[in-house]
């Protein structure tokens, strides 16, 4: 064994004093008690799974003037976040195998945390060229930013059925790309007004009807009624923190603008409730950031999106501390079922799993700073809110962060190439 982390860890969805014994990056024992190694003893602080953000825009290659692969992994793992899956709506798109393979190499040379490379898929893409290579697929049925679309019926069925032969899952953008209004507005009422609660319900239910059997994770979803029309699917669903936390009346302005948009108060809260309740399935932070000037321009021409990969679960966890939330059901959220809905062998404490751990002292409440977050974006949506930032952060069995501090290697790697070479 290389290490014996020690300490109260979640395990089988419980907190106890226990022994974690990590061998070659992988948890290989948990244990009351556990000798023969290295002992790393956190008394009493919280052992928690590194968590999985299945929704990040990291915007290399084309846009590294807003994030690209060191700076959005960095952030990632400040977060306690330990494997990000990106968005293929890069600039060129990775929508075949030779993009996938330049984005693997890039990212491979720059990431801090493990990376999973999303497919981008429009009408025409070759599925099964990219299945061997991609960790899952994904496709915008409305337009944003830098999209491909596909509305038709009989192409979502077409490649719904392809992504399931190959043994993947199809993420999905559900706004009713037919159902969007282009009107001018000013304000986020407008951008909600212009992209309603009802072109995600729509969407929601064509997915429903045309797709019975797909594997379909569906996006962001920002409204009850559409969560409501999953239930009995098979379908995951996720939820972001920021239409929990935030709405259309949150002062944000552009800043605020998002697709789908930020809603009223009044969902707000009834989609935050649902989440507390265990309506969600994965809590994904669909990180997009776009420059503070470009977020700054008259609403207009501001771009959709909000960076989150940071903020993610440390506003989370102040939830966790506050008693609102209980922290068994934020680490399925933000770590068990990611890992299980997209095959990975992560996300839980426990025996043959990857060694990626985030370290919580409850006690430490902070206020979120811009400037304390590792985005090349330099803005957050949440600026003095309430968050409970990793003391540390481990991945495969080493530790990469240590009280705000890198103090490891860096050493990201795509997760379906490490599956392959074994
Ligand atoms: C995303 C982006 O900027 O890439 N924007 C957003 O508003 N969420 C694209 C997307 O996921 O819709
Ligand atoms: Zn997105």
């Amino acid at each position: 064994m290389d290490l014996i982390i020690e300490g109260r860890a979640l395990v089988n969805g419980r907190l106890e004093q226990c022994c974690i014994g990590v061998d070659g990056g992988r948890i290989v024992a948990i244990k009351k008690d556990l000798r023969g190694a290295k002992r790393l003893d956190l008394q009493d602080r919280i052992i928690l799974p590194g968590a999985i953000d299945p929704h990040v825009h990291l915007r290399e290659p084309g846009s590294t003037h807003k994030e690209d692969f060191r700076t959005g992994t960095l952030s990632a793992a400040f977060g306690g976040v330990t494997c990000v899956l990106d968005m293929p709506n890069t600039v060129p798109p990775t929508t075949d195998l030779d993009r996938l393979r330049e984005k693997r190499a890039t990212a491979s040379s720059k990431a801090w945390v493990d990376f999973g490379l999303i497919g981008g898929l429009g009408p025409k893409s070759d599925v099964l060229g990219m299945a061997a290579e991609a960790v899952a697929f994904k496709l915008f049925m409305g337009s944003t930013t830098q999209s491909n679309l596909v509305t038709e019926s009989d192409d979502l069925q077409r490649l719904a059925g392809l992504v399931k032969r190959a043994g993947k899952v199809l993420s999905v953008h559900a706004e009713e790309e037919g159902m969007i209004k282009k009107d001018r507005v000013d304000d986020l009422e407008g951008h909600n007004n212009n992209r309603g609660p009802e072109c995600e319900l729509h969407a929601v239910r064509r997915l429903r009807e045309l797709l019975p059997e797909a594997p379909v994770n569906v996006c962001h979803v920002t409204t009850v009624a559409a969560l409501k029309a999953l239930e009995g699917t098979g379908f995951t669903k996720e939820v972001t923190p920021h239409h929990m936390l935030l709405d259309e009346r949150s002062g944000l302005a552009g800043r605020g603008k998002v697709n789908p948009p930020l809603r009223s108060p009044e969902e707000r809260d009834a989609v935050i409730n649902a989440f507390i309740a265990g309506q969600f399935d994965i809590l994904a932070s669909d990180h997009a950031p776009h420059t503070i000037d470009e977020k700054g321009q008259e609403f207009n021409s501001a771009p959709s999106g909000v960076p989150g990969v940071e903020t993610s679960v440390p506003l989370m966890l102040n939830l966790v501390k506050k008693g609102r939330l209980d922290l068994g059901l934020l680490a399925r959220c933000c770590a068990q079922n990611p890992g299980e809905r997209f095959g990975l062998k992560k996300g839980r404490l426990a025996v043959g799993y990857d060694a990626d751990l985030m370290v919580i002292d409850p006690g430490k409440v902070v206020r979120i700073k811009t400037d304390h977050l590792h985005s090349k974006c330099t803005w957050t949506p949440y600026e003095r809110l309430e968050a409970i930032f990793p003391e540390m952060v481990f991945l495969r069995g080493d530790a990469l962060i240590e009280e705000g501090n890198i103090v490891g290697e860096r050493k990201g790697r795509d997760v379906v190439t490490a599956k392959l070479s074994g």
